[in-house]
């Protein structure tokens, strides 16, 4: 099945003009303590593992949507015109083709406070803005499982970015993917902290739909993957459960490297750490073994997510001045 088609079933009675001029919304990032790396089908977005990430609270994206009066899709970014060409506001109309009717266009006004594809999960945010906002504005009333599936044709990643909290994308059998899509997860946990450390703002220099195409195709490691993240989920949510920090951070740090580990083995090689990137590691696993509870997470960037609880939130403040710490 193609996207357009899904789109056509989920919409199936649902209204195609707009109730209201204008409708807004807003979407947490995400940040994947057990990564989603690989697709099963790349049309769709059909991953090959189950992921589970956690929000990050009011860092996201907000995004206004309505009905332009031009020929053409008009697109604004952090308050600034985009370029139709630009392969930004090409990506996004791509996607709203899914939704419009014929010589239907539509003006999109979205911001983010997270620096834009330095692996911080923007894209995400964004697409889960977007059809929350397209939601809104047709007053289509969609549950939130279809939403998650409506914004995982975006990126991936975007149908874990409808909630909260704690989610869990389940990876899906199906061909067509209707069971492909994402949940918040019952677990509470106040005390969790996430910091960003910001390496570098660049945009990618491989963005994260080919790398993980490339890493599915070339790395021998990628045959293990499935084993590794059924290990990781069953630890995160034993974890999750039973409040164990340590069994967390190691089994999040242990999904990240081994994520890593497939880039460094795909052909070409896919590298997103930074020189100093590594010695951020270095300094984290330094401090842990003096006894810091402190692990960290690295997506499809050179940053590195540190993972701690509110209770050091002091002494990495202290260690690393430049942290942002969010409360999820
Ligand atoms: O949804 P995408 O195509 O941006 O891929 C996200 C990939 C990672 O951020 C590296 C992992 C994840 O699960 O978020």
């Amino acid at each position: 099945m193609k996207p357009k088609q899904i789109v056509e079933l989920i919409l199936t009675n649902k209204p195609r003009i707009p109730v209201i001029p204008q409708a807004t919304a807003f979407a947490p990032a995400n940040i994947a303590l057990c990564k989603y790396w690989g697709k099963r089908n790349n049309e769709l977005n059909l991953p090959v593992t189950d992921s589970l990430s956690i929000a990050l609270a009011n860092k996201g994206a907000t995004t206004t949507i309505s009905i332009s009066q031009l020929q053409h899709d008009e697109v604004k970014l952090n308050g600034e015109l985009i370029a139709t060409e630009t392969e930004f506001a090409k990506r996004l109309s791509l996607f709203l083709d899914l939704f419009r009717t014929p010589h239907q266009y539509f003006s999109i006004d979205t911001s983010s406070n997270i620096p834009i594809a330095a692996g911080l999960a923007s894209s995400a945010s964004g697409f889960a803005a977007l059809v929350k906002a397209l939601n809104d504005l047709f007053n289509w009333q969609l549950t939130p499982t279809a939403l998650s599936i409506l914004a995982r044709l975006g990126s991936g990643s975007a149908c874990r970015s409808l909630w909260n909290g704690l989610v869990k994308w389940h990876a899906g059998r199906r061909a067509d993917g209707m069971d492909s899509f994402a949940e918040p997860l019952p677990y509470q946990w106040s005390e969790l902290r996430i910091g960003l450390l910001l390496v570098s703002s660049a945009k990618k220099t491989i963005s994260s739909r080919e790398a993980m195409q490339r890493s599915v195709n070339t790395s021998k490691f990628y045959a293990v993957w499935s084993r590794q993240v059924e290990e990781d989920l069953r630890n995160l949510e034993i974890a999750l459960q039973n409040h164990y920090f340590h069994l967390l951070g190691k089994a999040a740090e242990a999904n990240a490297l081994a994520m890593h580990a497939i880039m460094h083995t795909s052909d070409p090689v896919i590298f997103y750490s930074q020189p100093q990137t590594i010695e951020l590691m270095h300094k984290i696993w330094d401090l842990r073994a003096n006894g810091l509870p402190v692990y960290f997470t690295q997506d499809a960037g050179p940053n590195l997510k540190l993972l701690f609880l509110q209770s050091d939130e002091a002494v990495v403040r202290e260690s690393f001045p430049n942290i942002e710490i969010i409360a999820p």
